[in-house]
């Protein structure tokens, strides 16, 4: 169904959050989008800019403090951008008010192994529901997202990796075992206070986290295994950097299958008709993400190596964003709608 003329009530829930923040942003030029119930526990009854300075203009907005059913009630679309695992805890009310479209951009309901799912986040008192959801990688799943009701948004390391491999995992020369270094930006770790993301800590430092052991590869696995037809081992190997926002991944590949093909004709191929993943002829600069909903990527071939470069901004294609994308489509709303404002440089 395509329908310029919706005008969809939506809630946002965690709205108080960097996430919620960014679906805000987004949310309220969206042509299609009029009412938003934005909840916050903290923040009951203030204005949208006294938690997001980038939202000070919008001086009749505040935060409610319904519950998440609350929120939920009526809404056409409700987003749900909660810390860890409260997604999973309050799905059951929230799917039984029946909204057109469900968005979670929590973890819970991305994997369809309930070990791998308690390796990295422990115990699902819902497990049952993950088979539901669709996996929200327009790239990988545009067809199944079409006709979606409830949508688990990637992760934002998961999106920048999955973008860097895809191409090859489609192409059936993605090597079984393959290796993605990521560096991210403080706003990924969330807005509550740690610290490993206080200024003096972090603004000029970069470390190594969760090392062989980072929970999305779980989701990667999955997915890129799903496309290739076949198991799948990626290891992405997880920098924070001093850096707020974006995601910076580089996938490096020694396969011999490659030698046959050109991979970087391949990637553009691949990518042609996307509207927010672009192959560029040259590595990609963070900046050129920040802001906005594009992911850029270079491709480097030299015998049977492959060198891919990725860049995303972790709140909008790794987050907000890819949302965003995920209800144009499932709504049959234009693609780009709400999503179509032009980047910043410098910043
Ligand atoms: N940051 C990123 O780059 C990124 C990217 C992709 C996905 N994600 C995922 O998106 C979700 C939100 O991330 P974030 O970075 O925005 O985190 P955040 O800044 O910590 O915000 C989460 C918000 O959720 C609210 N909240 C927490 N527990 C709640 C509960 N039990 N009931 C109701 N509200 C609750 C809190 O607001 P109140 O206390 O005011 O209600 C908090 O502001 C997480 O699941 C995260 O893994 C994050």
């Amino acid at each position: 169904m395509s329908n310029d003329n919706q005008n969809l009530s939506v809630a946002v829930l965690g709205a108080a959050g960097y996430v919620g923040g960014e679906l805000l942003r987004v949310l309220t030029t969206h042509p299609n989008v009029g009412e938003i119930v934005a909840t916050s526990r903290s923040n009951p009854g203030a204005p949208w800019g006294a938690v997001h300075p980038a939202l000070a203009y919008e001086r009749a907005r505040t935060f409610s403090d319904a519950s998440p059913v609350e929120a939920a009630q009526g809404a056409d679309v409700v987003f749900l951008a909660l810390g860890h695992g409260e997604s999973s805890s309050v799905m059951p009310e929230i799917l039984a008010t029946e909204p057109r479209l469900v968005i979670d951009l929590g973890a819970d309901f991305r994997l369809s192994n309930e070990a791998d799912y308690k390796t990295h986040y422990g115990d699902h008192p819902h497990f049952d529901l993950c088979e539901t959801f669709v996996y929200g990688l327009p790239e990988a799943r545009r067809s199944q997202i079409k006709s979606a009701t409830r949508i688990a948004n990637p992760g934002c390391m998961a999106t920048a990796s999955e973008l860097t491999l895809l191409p090859l995992a489609a192409a059936k020369i993605l090597p079984e075992r393959s290796t993605v270094f990521a560096v991210t930006g403080s706003s990924g770790a969330g807005a509550k206070l740690r610290h490993t993301t206080h200024h003096p800590y972090r603004a000029a430092n970069m470390f190594n986290y969760k090392p062989l052991a980072h929970q999305h590869e779980a989701e990667i696995n999955r997915l890129l295994g799903e496309v290739a037809g076949r198991s799948n081992t990626t290891r992405m190997i997880a920098h924070s950097g001093p850096l707020v926002r974006g995601i910076h991944a580089t996938a490096h590949i020694v396969c011999d299958k490659t030698r046959a093909v050109n991979v970087p004709e391949l990637y553009k191929t691949y990518y042609d008709a996307e509207p927010f993943t672009h192959v560029l002829d040259a590595p990609p600069a963070l900046s050129s993400s920040s802001g906005v909903n594009h992911a850029y990527l270079h491709v480097t071939q030299k015998g049977d190596e492959v060198l891919v470069t990725c860049v995303i901004d972790n709140l909008m294609k790794g987050a907000a964003g890819q949302a965003v994308q995920n209800m144009n489509i499932a709504l049959g709303l234009p693609e780009t709608a709400g999503l179509t404002a032009a980047g910043f440089f410098p910043y």
